[in-house]
């Protein structure tokens, strides 16, 4: 599974909770986080190398429990090795939870510019009007050590302010850091908007395909997890140890390709 950075943990703890027999690396990505403001030409080389890095672990299926990844290298991830994505699970489920058919999207801007969620949504039903709103900074401000800050307030204040005024019922949070404020998201947004996180539902597809590939655990094997990062592994221990609510233990330091031209040098 990997993310750029600890956002992924919001789905790493439900898959764990989900699926307790199964072994799961995580890989974050800190050393070249975030991703919101990168193309999808970095995104999809990121891709293809942290997915890489996982295969050569071992992985027999791999978790790509980041939006702005997802939207923009899923397909090309998809026709090398077996991979899970979040957007299509959070759309089925948003799609299903509304009632007005005014669906509200907020997530960084790779993942908005890619429209992955409209389209998503629109395959299930063209009718629903969907809303989405572009938060720059959010991802940073919440694992940039002080999540529960005034200046993540302000940002989760501006980003709720366009999904109120669209009139939504449902608002999916689609990025894999929302999560960790979701109370302060709920607050903003009122007690009859639904919010929509990718965690729980990419559990579940992750189980289905297990069970659909036989390759799940035996019942009796206790799982186990560990961690990797490109950046700095205590500051991903730390950070992570909040969001997780598990013990991290050590966490091994990873090189990937930092250099400008990474995107075209693959
Ligand atoms: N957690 C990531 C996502 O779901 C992105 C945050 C970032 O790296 O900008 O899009």
């Amino acid at each position: 599974m990997f993310d750029s950075g600890v956002g992924g943990l919001t789905v790493l703890h439900a898959t764990l909770v989900r699926l307790p027999h199964e072994d799961v690396v995580y890989l974050g990505d800190t050393g070249r986080f975030p991703y919101g403001p990168r193309s999808p030409e970095e995104l999809i080389a990121y891709g293809r190398e942290l997915t890489a890095i996982l295969v050569a672990q071992g992985a027999k299926l791999i978790v790509v429990a980041c939006n702005s990844a997802t939207a923009a290298a899923l397909p090309v991830l998809q026709r090398e090795v077996p991979v899970l994505g979040v957007i299509t699970p959070e759309a089925r489920a948003a799609v299903q939870a509304t009632r007005a058919r005014k669906v509200g999207v907020l997530a960084t801007e790779a993942t908005i510019n890619s429209r992955r969620y409209v389209e998503a949504i629109h395959d299930l039903d063209a009718g629903i009007e969907v809303t989405q709103v572009a938060c720059p900074g959010l991802a940073e401000s919440i694992q940039g050590g002080e999540p529960y800050s005034e200046r993540t307030l302000e940002l989760v204040q501006e980003a709720c302010a366009p999904l109120r005024e669209a009139g939504v019922d449902v608002a999916m949070l689609g990025c894999t850091h929302s999560p960790l404020v979701r109370h302060m998201l709920q607050r903003e947004l009122g007690p009859d908007v639904q919010t929509i996180a990718a965690a729980e539902e990419l559990a579940e597809e992750i189980a289905a395909t297990l069970a659909r590939k036989g390759w799940q655990r035996a019942d009796d094997h206790r799982g186990t997890y560990r961690f990797l990062a490109t950046g700095d592994t205590e500051a991903f221990r730390e950070e992570g140890t909040r969001f997780l609510q598990l013990p991290i233990g050590d966490v091994e330091h990873v090189p990937v390709c930092r250099r400008a031209d990474c995107a075209t040098a693959q």
